[in-house]
């Protein structure tokens, strides 16, 4: 699509010879122009004043792009031309139409590890985050043209299975797992280490187990793997729920036979030293003062080396350009020591760039915070389930006679949790408020839906297709008519911001200022006017704003309902 930015920035380059397109930034309000160029960069260099600049070139740029320039203060304001810009976006969207603003491939890969719930533990709504803001990032980048691989790191590895083998050794024959196997498995894990904490030998024989499991016994490797595969049941039902799925599901376990390479690079490399008998690298030149451990002092691994191994085996598997890791900020430090290791392992440095921690704040529920270890939690699919049901209670007061309730349902009340959860930056911690976040009438999903809904009945009503042939421009000159052809014009660039900052929120509220906008042009101008040039223009631009919210939509992980 022609970049207005180009356009303004050729004409100025035209007058002076420098070039200024970085320096071009749109304006907010539309009162006051489309886009400003600040002519203050450039006083020194013409030697003169911005203010002179600026009225000299808004006296000598001319064209058909631009309705007219305003010079204010040293800076030049750009109003567009209307049709213009107009004519732009809708003989795109004609070449384009539900795939408005996607990019062809551009052979870069980015690898997303995101959810990473662990086994044999409830997934928390920490898993949630991750799932949801992973899930819309890999959906957009995708959109945008790379090569995504959705990665799911299961914590599988660990002390804690010695500890449920052993306590599924002791009361295993209570328990049926074949129902809410998680909830049962943490129930055993919780006895057993109020047990671990009263008898030592009890914890000795946990420990055994666990070496038993490294060791590859053939009895706890069975019941490990009956462990894994009974929460895997579980969260693929969280996972359905969200229409999430992963391009590669390995357990940190995955990388277990890959860490004696990591040790020996760092070996050879002179970077593992002794620190009060674990192995470590010291990472003080790089400004981290705490050390990543890679072997602790029992000759176990840790964590953060099972991550050095991912590394390794990422850059060879997939030749990443990028590998995002969604985990809370908790685990900051662990990720920067992660990264700042990753620098000794011989990597091409394109891997080593590439790294980064999208890492996000807390998302508590209105209760406080829940921890595993006493087994007071609630579980994520309850509170999913809890939203659909309010949804519908919603949905049939407003609308009795709605066919496929529980269809729609389940698309509002995800949809809402979905979109609450990307609605700020990822870094803000957040309140689960579930009355808040599926009012019809605020900046919530149900929101945008609700006015994708309209604007469906609408088309319905009017009953054929418009042809770009149709349309007048002309009659597209009323009431927010041009607000909405800048927001459609921005969608690529609104895209390309998210995955620049990897912040979905960017995308959030575009798709509310689209709807908001939608409702005040719905409630100033008659739709399905008389007049049939009117009519045409006028549905011809709100088709887009739907085609608009529903990729924008499902590119968070949200679906739309076609009535509700
Ligand atoms: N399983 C971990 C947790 O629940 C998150 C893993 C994140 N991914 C990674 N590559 N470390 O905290």
């Amino acid at each position: 699509m022609t970049d207005i930015k180009k356009i303004i920035s050729s004409l100025i380059e035209k007058e002076i010879n420098i070039d200024v397109y970085d320096l071009i930034k749109e304006i907010d309000d539309s009162s006051k122009g489309d886009y400003t160029f600040p002519c203050f960069a450039l006083a020194k260099e013409l030697h003169k004043a911005p203010n002179q600049i600026a009225d000299e070139l808004a006296n000598s740029i001319e064209d058909e792009s631009i309705e007219k320039i305003e010079s204010l203060n040293g800076y030049l304001n750009f109003f567009i031309n209307k049709e213009y810009l107009t004519k732009i976006v809708f003989n795109e969207y004609d070449k384009k139409k539900s795939n408005f603003g996607k990019e062809e491939s551009n052979g870069k890969t980015v690898c997303i590890d995101y959810s990473a719930p662990n086994i044999a533990k409830p997934f928390h709504v920490g898993h949630l985050r991750s799932t949801v803001i992973g899930h819309a990032l890999y959906n957009i980048y995708k959109y945008l043209g790379w090569n995504t691989i959705g990665i799911n790191h299961l914590g599988d590895y660990g002390t804690q299975f010695g500890k449920l083998i052993e306590g599924y050794k002791l009361w295993g024959s209570e328990y049926d797992l074949s129902t809410d196997a998680v909830d049962k498995l943490v129930e055993i894990y919780v006895r057993i280490n109020a047990l671990c904490s009263e008898d030592e030998s009890v914890l000795e024989r946990c420990r055994n187990n666990f070496k038993l499991l490294e060791e590859g016994d053939e009895y706890c490797v069975k019941l490990w793997k009956e462990f894994s595969d009974l929460s895997l049941k579980e969260f693929d039902k969280i996972y359905d729920l969200l229409g999430v799925k992963f391009d590669s599901i390995k357990g940190e376990s995955f990388y277990t036979d890959k860490m004696p390479e990591v040790i020996q690079i760092l070996e050879k490399n002179n970077k593992l030293i002794d620190s009060e008998g674990a192995r470590v690298v010291d990472l003080e030149d790089q400004g981290i003062k705490t050390p990543c451990i890679i072997v602790k002092s029992d000759g176990s691994s840790i964590y953060a080396t099972r991550d050095l191994a991912a590394i390794l085996y990422r850059a060879r598997t997939y030749d990443y350009d990028k590998s995002l890791y969604v985990v809370a900020y908790e685990q900051d430090l662990s990720f920067k020591q992660v990264f700042a290791t990753a620098k000794y392992l011989d990597l091409d440095n394109k891997y080593v760039n590439g790294l980064e921690h999208v890492s996000f704040g807390m998302y508590r529920l209105p209760e406080g915070k829940f921890s595993t270890r006493k087994g007071n939690f609630i579980k994520l699919e309850d509170i999913l389930n809890a939203a659909i049901t309010r949804a519908k209670e919603i949905i049939m007061e407003k609308n009795p006679e709605l066919e496929d309730l529980d269809e729609v349902a389940k698309k509002v009340g995800i949809g809402a949790v979905v979109f609450s959860d990307l609605y700020n930056s990822r870094i803000k911690d957040e309140v689960f408020d579930m009355d808040e976040m599926l009012k019809f009438n605020g900046e919530t999903s149900p929101y945008i839906q609700y006015m994708y809904v309209r604007i469906r009945s609408i088309l319905r009503k009017n009953n054929e297709e418009v042809l770009l042939n149709n349309v007048k421009y002309d009659k597209l000159l009323e009431g927010q008519a041009y607000e909405l052809v800048k927001l459609i014009y921005r969608f690529n660039d609104v895209l390309n911001d998210v995955i620049s900052k990897n912040e979905p929120y960017i995308l959030s509220r575009y798709l509310i200022k689209l709807s908001s906008t939608y409702s005040e042009y719905y409630n100033t101008v008659k739709i399905l006017s008389d007049d049939v040039d009117e009519r045409n223009s006028r549905i011809y631009l709100i088709t887009i704003v739907s085609d608009i919210l529903k990729t924008g939509c499902n590119l968070l992980g949200i679906e739309m309902p076609e009535r509700m």
